[in-house]
Order: structure tokens, then sequence, then C-alpha cells
């Protein structure tokens, strides 16, 4: 099945039809994610323990950018990063995670991910949950498709930029791409890392029964996009889906971690 979209689903649909408690609840209440995504989860875990949980990696600032209602793709990051910025494009998806933050009644329960991460890294998840929290000291509005995504605000250079499953949701086609990328790299400072998950060959995904469109991207797509910005890939970690033509809530033909770096001068 390929997506049935006649138009793109771009962030103002986002903003009008994201059920962001579903979003969490369909993808992230336990450590492999959805059940019809075998270790799709786990897998970008994992990968993102790898990264950074050598400490390798590290400095002032990181900005995660398109989190949606989500906090996992900085859990690994945030011993080594003192300001962590969220954001996202839809007004639910930021207060979603700010009730997390404020320990509101009914938020979202991040425990079974985040024990599943302190087991990957030995370490205690209450210690950690609360250096996340700690850490994280502002959840903004961006929008992917300005060359600054968080007009008009302009934010110090990262030393590291994560973005997880946001651009090809994003953008509807790949000059879009490029052109968010652009401005993603200009978030980073020369020599910052730029750590981003996507995934290959998807046109759709759904939330309950609302479907959303991905642009289709190949792995040469991606990492042309990279290089003609002078990043340079240092890794390209792949885990090609099963079954995927059998999966009725994404067509996804894999997920990937990469890590690349922006010139140092
Ligand atoms: C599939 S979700 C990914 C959320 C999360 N990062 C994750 O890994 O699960 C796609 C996200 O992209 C956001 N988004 C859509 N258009 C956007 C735009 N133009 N700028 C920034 N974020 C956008 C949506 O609000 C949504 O939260």
């Amino acid at each position: 099945m390929m997506c049935e979209c006649v138009n793109f689903t771009e962030g103002e649909f986002y903003q009008g039809h994201f059920d962001s408690r579903a979003y969490v609840q369909n993808f992230y209440s336990c450590p492999r994610g959805h059940s019809d995504e075998k270790d799709f989860l786990s897998f970008v875990l994992g990968c993102l323990s790898r990264t950074f949980s050598t400490g390798k990696h590290k400095g002032q600032r990181l900005i995660d950018v398109g989190s949606g209602p989500t906090i996992h793709s900085v859990i690994s990051a945030c011993d080594f990063y003192e300001e962590i910025v969220l954001s996202d494009f839809t007004d639910n998806n930021r207060r979603e995670i700010e009730n997390w933050l404020k320990h509101e009644d009914g938020c979202f329960d991040w425990k079974p991910v985040l024990r599943y991460v302190c087991e990957l890294e030995g370490k205690s998840p209450s210690d950690l949950e609360t250096k996340l929290k700690q850490r994280i000291k502002k959840v903004l509005k961006c929008d992917v498709r300005l060359e600054n995504p968080f007009y008009p605000n302009t934010l110090e250079p990262a030393d590291c930029v994560i973005t997880s499953l946001c651009l090809e949701a994003a953008c509807k086609d790949i000059e879009t791409y490029h052109y968010a990328l652009h401005g993603i790299s200009k978030l980073l400072r020369p020599g910052g890392l730029l750590v981003m998950v996507g995934v290959l060959g998807e046109t759709f995904y759904k939330v309950d029964e609302q479907l959303f469109s991905c642009l289709r991207l190949s792995q040469s797509n991606i990492e042309d996009a990279l290089h003609g910005l002078g990043l340079s890939v240092h890794e390209f970690n792949i885990l090609k889906a099963e079954d995927w033509e059998n999966s009725s809530v994404s067509d996804f033909e894999a997920v990937f971690q990469l890590v690349a770096q922006k010139q140092p001068y």
C-alpha cells in the first residue's frame, strides 16, 4: 500500500490532526516500540546509546529538532550536554513534553524506555530521569521549512543537533528536504555533531486511524544531501524492516541512525 494522501500532510495538518497522546502510547509504551514494527525502537535506543555513552561527544548545547511529544532521542546524550532544547511545530506535542517535565498528573510514563536505556548503560533510572529533566531547559516552537527553524529566535550554535523522524514527515519533496537540512546544519557550530534517526522507503504512517505522509527517501538521497552541505557521514546504521508489506501502521523499508560532522572550519 502506498500513501493515498492527495496532499502531503505538512505542519499545519499536524497542528489540527496529530494525536500526541496516541502517538506516544502506540510507539513509545515499551522499549521495542509498536508491535507491528519489530524492534524499531530498541534499535534506535541502542544506536543512540552507542553514539553517546562512550562520552566521546560532549559540549554545552544540544538541540533536538522536531521532538514531537517524545524525549527518548536525548536520553543517552543528556549526561554529556549541559543545556538541552527540545522543539516541535505542533502545540500539543510541546505541551505533552512540558507536562512530563512538570510531573503533571496523567502525563505519559517514559519509565519503561528509561529503564531499558539504563540497562544498556548500567545507570539508575531515577537519577537519569532527574538529570534529563534538569537539562531540558526549553521546549520551543520550530518550523524546519524556514531558513532559521527557530525564527524569530536565534539560538546559539549547538555542539550537537539530533533529529528523529521529523524531516521526512515535514518535507513534501526533496527540495524542501535539502532546504530543511541546510537550516538544521546552520544550527551547529563548526565541527558540531548531527545525529539523525529516520526511515527509508516510507510513504505513510498511521497514528490510530489517522494517516500521515512521509517523503520516500533512499540512503543515497540522504548522504548526497549531507555531503552537499559539507557534512561528513561517520556512521550510517540500518535495520531492515521484516514483513513490512503486511504492516498496516507504516510502510518503512528500513530504519536508520546516522552520525555526521560539520566541517570544523
Ligand atoms: C513522526 S513525528 C516524530 C516525532 C519524534 N521526533 C520521534 O522520533 O518519534 C514527526 C514530527 O514532525 C513534526 N513536524 C511536522 N512538520 C514540521 C515542521 N514543519 N517543522 C517542525 N516539525 C514538524 C510533527 O509535529 C511531529 O511531531
